[in-house]
């Protein structure tokens, strides 16, 4: 089996200013110092991508915004383009995660043309799936998930699948204290592995890594983590506090 690093991302949403990102980034920086075989990487808000990027400058903690435009550049007034984050010193960029989809119209497809935006740019994305509620109950996962994968991957290259990280997130866990039971985030991830291995093949899919979202806390994550097709998480709000983090992340590489 593909031995797959572990991937901790921190999405800080829209917390903390300039001044108060850099004091966290440092934070977070000092207490994974010592973590080996494992990435980790910061969502600030767009306002304090300059600032972490200086206060994790020599560090291997990446840097990337929580939205990309799929234009470079040019008259999309207050959007953020994958090629100035890029000049800001990011290294990945989040595409599609469900506050977007769901306060801003996001849709697999934009976040499809996101996606080649932040391949030309050199930016590893992390493009989110996930389905609501209503539809867990009405049965309809894989559907979901699935048609999320299919629009938002379509025409994208084999190499360039197998080098993205892809999160699953089920709506009706971010940010409400609930979590995917470690069996159910299983199934879903064993379910986008086989998408994965139908589309690109079983060996370029056992390279994908697939983060799970959603309420993940020191005390919920060695569970999670340990199940063998999740491969990291995309952690909220206990990512507002450094060494819950950093707990989180010391629970990544010995799950
Ligand atoms: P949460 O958020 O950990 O606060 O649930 C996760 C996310 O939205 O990425």
């Amino acid at each position: 089996m593909t031995r797959r690093t572990p991937f901790l991302a921190a999405n800080w949403k829209l917390h903390l200013g300039p001044a108060e990102s850099a004091r966290l980034a440092s934070d977070i920086r000092v207490r994974t110092a010592d973590l080996r075989d494992v990435t980790i990487a910061i969502f600030p808000t767009a306002l304090s991508i300059t600032a972490v990027v200086d206060a994790l400058r020599g560090s291997s903690i990446g840097v990337g915004p929580q939205e990309i435009e799929a234009a470079p550049i040019g008259a999309w007034t207050g959007a953020n383009s994958a090629t100035l984050c890029r000049a800001a010193g990011c290294e990945f960029a989040l595409v599609g995660h469900s506050e977007r989809r769901q306060h801003y119209g996001e849709t697999s497809q934009r976040c499809n043309q996101r996606l080649f935006a932040a391949f030309a740019a050199g930016l590893v994305p992390i493009y989110c799936v996930g389905e609501t509620l209503g539809e867990r109950r009405a049965g309809r996962v894989e559907q979901v998930v699935g048609d999320q994968l299919s629009a938002g991957l379509d025409r994208l290259e084999s190499d360039q699948i197998a080098s993205l990280t892809l999160a699953y997130e089920p709506v009706w866990a971010i940010g409400t204290g609930e979590t995917a039971t470690p069996e159910q985030a299983q199934q879903v991830h064993a379910f986008i592995r086989s998408w994965l291995a139908a589309r690109i093949g079983p060996t370029l899919a056992g390279q994908v890594r697939i983060q799970y979202g959603g309420s993940v806390k020191p005390s919920n994550a060695a569970e999670i983590l340990s199940q063998p097709d999740v491969d990291g998480a995309l952690v909220g709000g206990a990512s507002l506090d450094a060494a819950n983090f950093a707990a989180i992340a010391m629970q990544a590489i010995s799950p």
